[in-house]
């Protein structure tokens, strides 16, 4: 088999899908927020990039109390952000450039601005509109006290009550009612909301909370203490549920009723490799986030651990696996790789961060891009799916430099078991140009403030530079198209517990130096390098692509 044989395995198998948060990455009619259009006019640059597909959070119309995963309304185009005849203009501008599109399905909860939460508020208790969502008398002599002592994820009681004295639940904010599972018409409207994106071309979808949906809200209920304290083998009340995939077995007949198949991948925070098989199985969603790499330390030992069993894993199920370093929920792994211990969040460092108003000296802004940038490369060498969130390529770190009545995260004002700073620093508007009033991003500034260092990183300054992060990111996607004609990975010893090697299809090699000293080569064809080679030898925190 030469090496540019086309591949006939699906196009998700092995895909390099790029995240883009809509409301930061264009904004096209000058109101500081990104758009439809705005994604529209980059769909050069997307192209360039080498990627096969995008995955767009959230663009529905929505309050925003949780960037856009507060959904108003699934079946429309929020009007910030433009109009359905602009969502087709985009799909169909992709598709002609050969990209892939996702979209983003949140089945967990609405916004309490969709018109369900709105008529359930209305109708009072015992109606049929609230039995749409999960509604409870409170304890107490009136009532007053909440159903249970259930803490939401973003802080806070997961319960909130109504006017008429009932209480609703809400694994995240306030605004974010869960919807009740066991409702036939829940379930109906979400096959209704597939059909209607895969009917205007979307390729697939990205799963919101995957392993939430479903409930076991028998009394009495548990206590928070209870819950913490139960296995999630399947049976827990909450949390992964064996029965979530009664439902994503009747999405997936609505996948396979397309041709291609639509595709699904679950964000399923669950507790085993084993468990999240469940939602990669081909009878439920087929694919599922493996955030195994994206909690790690950058680490020689426990990234080969975590690629071999994830690749067993995937083998298991027949499945590919996925691999990510970044998303809008996480900070920037550039940042994480400068902090110490290597992969401290924020958080960890208490508010200092905040006060410094800057990233302060404990932040090692080169040498977390360098590691970035190695970790990257090798990922991207793997078989699997690749999830790179927007703004990477350009090797942005995570801006600090948002005071408090400037941040929107909700985490942020809650207090919630996120990042104490919130999830703002990953989801600043991206720069494109060095200049005006948010760097290109648009006319009018932008949502969130743009630190000056952004200027640095902004696009047209690393096009312009072959050793930019863009550029690398540029040749990387380009090479690893040759990388996708079997999903196999073979180990090589290194007789280095900090150097990793590995075999791809087609005599490709890979080898990341993780610290210490250099690793010398022997005459290899390296095609690609993170950074420059010490005499012949591949450096500390440094990956290269060999080919034969
Ligand atoms: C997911 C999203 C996150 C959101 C949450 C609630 O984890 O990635 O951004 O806040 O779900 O919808
Ligand atoms: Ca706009």
């Amino acid at each position: 088999m030469s090496d540019t044989t086309p591949t006939t395995a699906p196009w998700w198998r092995q895909a390099a899908v790029y995240q883009i948060y809509p409301r930061s990455f264009a904004d096209a009619n000058g109101d500081g927020i990104g758009d439809i259009p705005g994604v529209v006019s980059r769909a050069d640059y997307l192209q360039a990039l080498g990627i096969d597909a995008v995955w767009l959070s959230p663009f529905y119309p929505s309050e925003l109390a949780d960037g856009g995963y507060d959904v108003a309304d699934y079946r429309n185009v929020d009007p910030r952000l433009g109009t359905l005849d602009d969502f087709d203009e985009m799909v169909s501008g992709l598709h002609e450039r050969h990209i892939r599109v996702v979209v983003d399905i949140v089945p967990n909860h609405t916004s309490d601005q969709h018109e369900w939460f709105q008529e359930a508020l209305a109708a009072g208790r015992g109606s049929a509109a609230r039995e749409r969502y999960i509604f409870r008398e409170g304890q107490g002599e009136n009532g007053e006290l909440p159903p249970a002592d259930w803490q939401s994820v973003f802080g806070g009681s997961a319960w909130e009550r109504v006017a008429d004295g009932q209480w609703y639940f809400h694994r995240f904010a306030v605004e974010q009612p869960d919807l009740n599972w066991d409702n036939p018409e829940v379930r109906a409207d979400f096959l209704k909301t597939l059909r209607f994106w895969s009917d205007r071309g979307v390729d697939g979808f990205r799963i919101d909370v995957a392993h939430m949906l479903t409930k076991d809200l028998s009394e009495p209920l548990p206590s928070q203490a209870e819950l913490d304290a139960m296995p999630q083998d399947g049976n827990h009340p909450l949390i992964d549920r064996d029965d979530v995939h009664e439902v994503y077995a009747e999405w997936r007949a609505v996948f396979n009723s397309y041709d291609p198949p639509r595709t699904a991948v679950a964000e399923a925070w669950v507790s085993t490799p084993e468990r999240r098989a469940k939602y990669a199985h081909p009878d439920s969603l087929g694919q599922s986030f493996n955030f195994d790499l994206l909690v790690a330390d950058f680490d020689a030992p426990s990234f080969r651990s975590i690629i071999t069993d994830n690749l067993a894993q995937a083998a298991a199920t027949g499945s590919s696996t996925t691999w990510v370093l970044s998303n809008h929920d996480v900070t920037r792994h550039a940042t994480r790789y400068g902090l110490e211990p290597l992969n401290g969040r924020p958080v960890k460092q208490g508010t200092e961060w905040v006060e410094a108003g800057g990233p302060a000296d404990w932040l090692d802004r080169e040498g977390g891009l360098r590691r970035a940038r190695a970790a990257t490369m090798l990922m991207l060498a793997l078989p699997g799916s690749a999830y790179l969130y927007q703004g990477e390529e350009l090797g942005l770190h995570e801006v600090a430099e948002i005071t408090p009545d400037q941040r929107q995260d909700p985490g942020f004002f809650r207090g919630s078991e996120y990042d104490r700073l919130g999830r703002d620093g990953c989801r600043v508007p991206l720069p494109w140009t060095t200049e005006g009033s948010s760097f290109g991003f648009g006319t009018n500034g932008a949502h969130l403030p743009q630190p000056s260092w952004f200027a640095d990183y902004a696009v047209a300054v690393e096009d312009a530079d072959p050793d930019s992060t863009l550029s690398l990111y540029r040749k990387a996607l380009e090479l690893r198209h040759r990388l996708q004609t079997d999903e196999q990975l073979e180990w090589i010893e290194t007789g280095r517990d900090d150097v990793l090697r590995f075999r791809r299809p087609n005599g490709w090699e890979v080898i990341t130096v993780f610290g210490g000293e250099p690793f010398p080569l022997a005459g290899e064809n390296v095609v690609l390098t993170t950074a420059p080679l010490l005499n012949g030898a591949v450096p500390a925190d440094t990956t290269v692509w060999i080919t034969a």
